[in-house]
Formats: structure tokens, C-alpha cells, sequence
């Protein structure tokens, strides 16, 4: 049965070619797409050409792009290529979008994750002229199954003056009922409150709505998402899943947490995808999931009957996994639930649910501040993504790390960050393969040793403590005492020589 079910739709249907004439130099456009799932597959490529054709003929075709978060090649790297990326919003982690950026020839905004449909709305990114979304179906009504994201769709489509719909038959027509979009949003002053008490609870509706008259074109598609596999796990990602499924049996055992704990947020890459797979280890179990993506180690947590829900906005599963899903929808669609990224990160629930976060970082320093972004402090890597909308709402805020990067030349716990994502007021808990650092309730010098003690790698320990007690004999204050002349210093020398060794 044709994936396009309404007739005033079907009309619609043609080329991406055809369809990518409705892009204009100068536009704007709100595009699905969060991590390697549910983003146009064929438009992209096509809006490309048109752009190089225009580059060929001697004119500037800039545009600007907004997603949900990182895509894949075929959206975020075909268009960088172009070098006609004027404007990307929010999270990206596409190599040649990532080159664009540090060359300075792409603004790069990296917002919140849970901020950027508001911000929309509210036109602070200026108008969405040109959204393009991928559905797994049209129904009979108009409305639209969505894909495996959700991300910013709604209010892509509601803003924009033209939509162009991706039909996927590649993704399981199982998907519908699995997601929960809520309308129900206002504008300050006269929002109101976001009912879920639950992570499981649906709120809203299980279709996108799109008024019909701005759909300007229709492409049918039959591809897979993409995403790239994770890193095997090894000895460090192992160690890291064990110490901080240790520190949450704690917590249980102080009863400062029910036995089937709190809602757990999972963040982005290969370590948090660790955790994941240490957990399904553990006999930790009735486990609950308030997140922003669902990766291979949720999935197979919900298939050993250990996490009983899952909320979130995406899938980021590996060809594999992605592939097990769309055989499986049916049966995870009572398990999980995927929401708009407004309310999947929405600070608000993440803090009445109680969420447990867990993030990767790029370095933090001895204090608890935490880099997630920069790499020697001027150059982007990805992006803040949601890991402020936890850390900071979170009941618990945790991050986890290799003690060291680049065979051991870079220290990931340093003096000080070279860029601030996550400051200490909320950092509670840092964990490395070497041990877990618990900040709670301790004043900054405090802090300081219990990082290096339990976090930082041997080859670094001795000069981070010989940092620290000179620093508190030199500072102007004892209260978080720096060497300002030498905070930075690793990262110079780390610049000059190639590794942050003395
Ligand atoms: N200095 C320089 N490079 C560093 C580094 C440091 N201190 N720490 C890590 N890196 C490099 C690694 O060497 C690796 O490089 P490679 O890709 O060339 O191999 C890369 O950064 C990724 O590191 P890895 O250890 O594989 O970690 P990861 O896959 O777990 O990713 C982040 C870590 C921080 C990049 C990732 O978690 C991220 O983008 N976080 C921000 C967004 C976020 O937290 N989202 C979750 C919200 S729900």
C-alpha cells in the first residue's frame, strides 16, 4: 500500500531535483534529522547540486541550516561541502560541517538542545523558510507518521512558509504510536505546565499535523538512516560502567534512591553507549529512561527486561540495531517513547522526574568545571547538544571520561578548562577509568583533590596536586585558588609541543 495516503498529497509527489527548486539563495531552512536518524536522504544532495550549479555559473547561493542535532553525510556533509552553509544550528558532528566551522566560514550557534524550538518560534534565528521533513507516512487525513526522530519537526513545519515531505518507506510503518507530540506549548506569559510526572507518559498525539496549503512538494525515498557503529568497548569504558553503576548502588543502599533508581539520561558517544552495556551487566533492573537518544546498549537493556521505558527524541542505533528495530517496532513501541526535543530535554520534567545524567566530556578541570565542546579551547568538535539541559536539571549530574586522550599526550582532567560548558555549581560527579570523584557537599580545594585522587591518570597526578598547592600559595584568595600565569599552560604547551607532558 502506497506510504501516501491522501490524495491532495499524492498531487504533490516529485523528483528531489523538482523539489529542490523551491530553495532560494538566502533561505533558511529547518530540516529533520537528530544524530544519523530520520533526516532527508535525497533532497539534500539535490539542493547541493543546485547550489554548485549556481557556483559554477559565478553566484553565491548562502543558506542556513537548523536541525535537530548532528545528521549524517548525506545532509550535513553533502551541503558543507558546498561551502554555502552561512548558518548551522544546534549540535553537529559531521567531519567536513565540523571543518567548515573551525575554518570560520560557517557561524556555528550552538545552543541547548531544549532551547532551539522556542528560540524558533520566537523568530531569534530569523524566519524557517523552507522545512523539510522525512514521515514514515501520510494518512488519509494529512496528518504524518513521523520517522525514527522527532527533534524540532513540529515546530519546523508550523513555522514554515514551504514544507517539503520525505516519504521513507525504509522505515517500519510499526513506528506509529510510538511517539508523542505535544501542541499543547504556549508562549511566555501564557505557558503552561508540562504534564508528564512519568518518564512513560504521553501527553499528546501520535501524528504530526502540517497545513496542507504550505506543502509544496512531496519525494518518496527508500533508504536507511546511518549512523556510525560505536567503538568496541574495552578495558577503560568497562572500568568507567563499573564505577558508576557502583556509586548508583549506593545511593540506593543511603536511600537517597528507590532500588529501580531514577529516571537515567544517557548522553551521546561511545563511552555513555559503554555505560549502557555495563548496566545490562549489572542485576540492576525495573530501571525507567528520561534521555535524549536511544542507543544500541538502551535497546538491548529493553530487550533483557531491564529498563521497563524509554523516553527520548531519536534513535542513534548502529546499522545492526537500526535494522532490529524496524523488524521490531511493534513490540518496542510499549516501551519506548519519542517526543519533541523541547520536551525530551525540556528542564523542566528532567527536574520533577528526578533524571540521573550521564555525559561525555572533551576535559574538566581539577575544580569540576567541565569542557564538553572545544578541543585547546578554540576549536568545535560537536556541540553543547542536551548536556546542559541535564546536567543542570539533573537529580544527580555525572560525567564520564578516559582519563587521558590522544595516547596519553592530553590530560582530560587539567588546571583549568579551556572553554566552560558545565560549571562546577552543576557538576556533581566526575568518573574516569581510575575512579569516581563525588563532588557533592564539598567546598572547591575540597574538590580539587578529590579529582586528581580519584579521576586524574598517574603520568598527571603529581603535577595537578603540585599545581594546586601552589596555586593556594600564590593565589589572591584560598577559596578557588589559580595561578592565572599557569592555568592555561598545558594547553599552550599541549599547542606548542604536541603533548601536555612537562
Ligand atoms: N583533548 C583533545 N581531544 C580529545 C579530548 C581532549 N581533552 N578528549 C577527547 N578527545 C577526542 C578523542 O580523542 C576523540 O577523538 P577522535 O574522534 O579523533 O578519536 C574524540 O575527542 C571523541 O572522544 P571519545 O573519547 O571517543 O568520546 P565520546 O565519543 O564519548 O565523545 C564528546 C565525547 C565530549 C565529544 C561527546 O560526548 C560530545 O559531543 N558531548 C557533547 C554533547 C553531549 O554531551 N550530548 C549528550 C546530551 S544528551
Amino acid at each position: 500500500m502506497s506510504r501516501i495516503r491522501s490524495a491532495t498529497f499524492q498531487a504533490k509527489v516529485m523528483s528531489a531535483a523538482e523539489a529542490a527548486a523551491f530553495v532560494k539563495p538566502g533561505d533558511n531552512i529547518g530540516v529533520s534529522g537528530f544524530t544519523g536518524a530520520g533526516y532527508p536522504k535525497h533532497l539534500p544532495g539535490a539542493i547541493a547540486e543546485r547550489i554548485k550549479e549556481a557556483q559554477a555559473r559565478g553566484d553565491e547561493f548562502p543558506i542556513g541550516l537548523m536541525t535537530g542535532a548532528s545528521t549524517a553525510p548525506e545532509l550535513d556533509g553533502v551541503l558543507a561541502e558546498t561551502g554555502a552553509v552561512k548558518f548551522r544550528t544546534p549540535y553537529q558532528s559531521d567531519p567536513v560541517m565540523r571543518t567548515a566551522i573551525n575554518r570560520g566560514t560557517c557561524d556555528y550557534v550552538d545552543l541547548h538542545l531544549s532551547h532551539t524550538a522556542t528560540q524558533i518560534e520566537q523568530g531569534f534565528h530569523g524566519p524557517v523558510d523552507v522545512a523539510i521533513v522525512e514521515v514514515t507516512a501520510i494518512k488519509e487525513d494529512g496528518t504524518l507518521v513521523p520517522s525514527s526522530s522527532v527533534g524540532n519537526n513540529p515546530i519546523y513545519m508550523d513555522a514554515a512558509k514551504k514544507v517539503i515531505l520525505e516519504v521513507n518507506s525504509w522505515q517500519s510503518e510499526d513506528l506509529e504510536g510510538m511517539h508523542d507530540i505535544f501542541y499543547g506549548g504556549k508562549r511566555p506569559p501564557n505557558n503552561v505546565p508540562i504534564p508528564i510526572t512519568a518518564a512513560g507518559d504521553r501527553i499528546g498525539q501520535t501524528t504530526l499535523r502540517v497545513d496542507p496549503d504550505r506543502v509544496v512538494a512531496v519525494i518518496e525515498t527508500d533508504d536507511a538512516d546511518r549512523n556510525t557503529p560505536f567503538k568496541p568497548l574495552d578495558e577503560d569504558s568497562k572500568a568507567i560502567a563499573g564505577h558508576f553503576i557502583d556509586f548508583l548502588k549506593n545511593e540506593v543502599k543511603q536511600g537517597r534512591m528507590p532500588a529501580d533508581l531514577l529516571p537515567l539520561q544517557s548522553g551521546v558517544g561511545n563511552i555513555a553507549n559503554a555505560v549502557l552495556f555495563g548496566l545490562l551487566e549489572s542485576d540492576l533492573t525495573g530501571l525507567t529512561s528520561y534521555t535524549e537518544v536511544i542507543q544500541d546498549g538502551m535497546v538491548d537493556l529493553i530487550d533483557a527486561g531491564k529498563i521497563r521505558v524509554a523516553s527520548a527524541t531519536a534513535f542513534s542505533l548502529s546499522p545492526e540495531y537500526a535494522n532490529k528495530m524496524n523488524d521490531n517496532a511493534a513490540r518496542y513501541r510499549d516501551s519506548i517513547v519519542l517526543r519533541p526535543q523541547g520536551i525530551s530535554n525540556n528542564p523542566e520534567v528532567i527536574r520533577r522526574l528526578g533524571v540521573v545524567s550521564c555525559n561525555g566530556l572533551i576535559e574538566a578541570d581539577i575544580y569540576g568545571n567541565v569542557n564538553s565542546t572545544h578541543i585547546m579551547g578554540s576549536k568545535m568538535q560537536n556541540g553543547i547538544g542536551g548536556s546542559g539541559d541535564f546536567t543542570r536539571n539533573a537529580y544527580i549530574s555525572c560525567f564520564v571520561t578516559p582519563s587521558v586522550a590522544k595516547n596519553g599526550d592530553i590530560s582530560c582532567i587539567v588546571p583549568m578548562v579551556s572553554h566552560h560548558d558545565h560549571t562546577e555549581h552543576d557538576v556533581q560527579v566526575i568518573i574516569t577509568e581510575q575512579g569516581l570523584a563525588d563532588l557533592r557537599h564539598l567546598g572547591p580545594r575540597q574538590r580539587a583533590r578529590v579529582v586528581i585522587e580519584k579521576c586524574a591518570h598517574p603520568d598527571y597526578k603529581d603535577a595537578l596536586l603540585d599545581y594546586l598547592e601552589r596555586a593556594e600559595k600564590t593565589a589572591n584568595s584560598l577559596h578557588t585558588p589559580h595561578d592565572l600565569r599557569e592555568a592555561l599552560s598545558w594547553h599552550v604547551r599541549m599547542l606548542e609541543t604536541g603533548t601536555m607532558k612537562a
